[in-house]
């Protein structure tokens, strides 16, 4: 057996039939589809998910998108000039007025903040949500004992059923709440992983996995005996689809930037982090398909997972869906701030948050590329990019420039960003990392740009 594991979405079947395939089998216990029986609607399903992919197969896509409310075109922002005051701009200020974070002073200067891969700023709306939880609804949730513990249940399945909706899954019990994409993710290579893996099993993932998709994996195949196999990218950062007739990707950060659509994507398993997409911390989404969810056994232990527990035998009756993963007292905060999150995104027209992205990807490279003995790590044009841009300085400094731009108010990321073997594949070993999201505009691309220079002028 061999797997493919790329992180969302991700699958389990046959890979020699479909593409964008992550977790995949291709000998031993799962028989190949033959590509006779392919349908038409498998083909269709097929180029739904490579356009998809493609669209995060550029090294350094990590996070972003550009906000705009429902109904707008868009900007149309020239790759060099930044866009006149219109009214797409008037609404990306009000926009930004809802991220109460972003109106912070730093070290004396207004926050520019850059770093939306990391973790994104959070919308009223969702504080509002998380603080009427607590200042009226907060108790353990339970379907049938006191008022505050009726309305905790309530809600927390209410969000779950938000999560559903958002993602297309086939129902609320297809949703499993983690802690993040990287609980997500070890639950999959631990539950998944420890039923199905066996020795000589080869698992596929690409050298540009972040670690919380390469490290779970690795250990899972370290346990079963089994065989990580690398996929290479090319020099600039895309997957080497000659490699493999698979086109896949490793980011996780697909939900933050476009609708997803789990059914006409046909993945198994899909995983994402609340606090990247404007909800809270700690809070994420394990959605997978409820056939492999019933096979998989349980990943942690505990209350409200198992029932009619006696001291023996163990416990072999659980919970239904994606509850038998989620042992002890839940998140519902939450899943309650990662609604109202889902239902700020709904709420504003993600087509045109993608064209924006575009151009505020296209101007930021175009920005970036001016300032010298800067070097863009990835693909240098815009296609298929999302607006996350890790670069190197030539001198080979990261840190120093982290603590430059914060000084004058910038916020980016820098260090190994969480994928060491990517960096070294492009000949590095850290980078400086500046990431968009909905609320970022191309003035402060501009500032960040300003800043680059005038700190490379003061070393130099
Ligand atoms: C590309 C990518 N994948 C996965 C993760 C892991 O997400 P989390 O730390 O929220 O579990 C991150 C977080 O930085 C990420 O940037």
């Amino acid at each position: 057996m061999r797997l493919q594991i790329y992180r969302n979405p991700f699958r389990i079947d046959d890979w020699r039939n479909r593409e964008a395939v992550l977790v995949s089998r291709v000998a031993g216990r799962h028989q190949p589809l033959s590509s006779k029986s392919a349908s038409r609607m498998g083909k269709a399903l097929e180029t739904y998910r490579r356009e998809f992919l493609q669209k995060f197969s550029g090294i350094g896509a990590l996070a972003a998108s550009a906000g705009i409310f429902r109904g707008d075109g868009g900007s149309t922002l020239s790759p060099n000039s930044p866009p006149a005051r219109n009214q797409t701009l008037a609404q990306l200020d009000s926009l930004r007025e809802q991220f109460p974070a972003l109106g912070e002073r730093v070290n004396g200067h207004p926050l520019v903040y850059l770093d939306s891969a990391a973790s994104t700023q959070r919308p009223r709306a969702v504080l509002d949500a998380l603080t009427s939880f607590y200042l009226h609804d907060n108790a353990n949730p339970a379907k049938s004992l006191h008022t505050l513990a009726r309305r905790s249940a309530t809600q927390y399945e209410k969000a779950r059923g938000a999560v559903a909706r958002f993602l297309n899954a086939r129902g609320p019990e297809e949703i499993v709440w983690t802690r993040g994409t990287t609980e997500a993710i070890n639950l999959v290579a631990s539950s998944w992983g420890g039923r199905n893996l066996g020795p000589g099993d080869e698992i596929i993932l690409t050298v540009s996995e972040h670690y919380s998709s390469l490290v779970p994996w690795q250990l899972a195949a370290k346990r079963a005996a089994a065989r990580v196999r690398i996929l290479d990218v090319e020099d600039d950062g895309r997957l080497r689809l000659d490699q493999l007739h698979t086109l896949l990707s490793e980011r996780t950060q697909s939900v933050p930037h476009f609708s997803v659509d789990v059914q006409e994507l046909g993945c198994d398993f899909l995983a994402f982090s609340g606090h990247k997409m404007l909800g809270p911390m700690g809070i994420g989404v394990l959605c997978a398909r409820r056939e492999i969810l019933d096979h998989m056994p349980p990943y942690q232990a505990g209350s409200n997972m198992a029932h009619d527990v006696e001291i023996e035998p163990a416990p072999t009756h659980f919970a239904e869906g994606g509850l038998k993963f989620e042992a002890g007292a839940p998140n519902v905060p939450g899943a309650v701030g990662l609604a109202a999150a889902v239902e700020f995104l709904e709420s504003l027209d993600r087509k045109a948050l993608w064209k924006r992205e575009q151009d505020l990807t296209r101007y930021a490279l175009s920005r970036l590329r001016e300032v010298k003995g800067l070097r863009i790590l990835g693909p240098t044009e815009s296609k298929d990019r999302i607006s996350v841009f890790s670069f190197v300085m030539e001198n080979g400094r990261t840190l120093e420039v982290v603590k430059a731009l914060d000084a004058m108010g910038i916020a980016v990321r820098g260090g190994d960003l969480a994928g060491l073997p990517l960096l070294k594949r492009m000949g590095v070993t850290e980078a400086v990392r500046a990431s968009c999201y909905a609320y970022t505009t191309a003035q402060e691309v501009d500032l960040l740009v300003a800043a680059l220079q005038e700190e490379r002028h003061g070393l130099s």
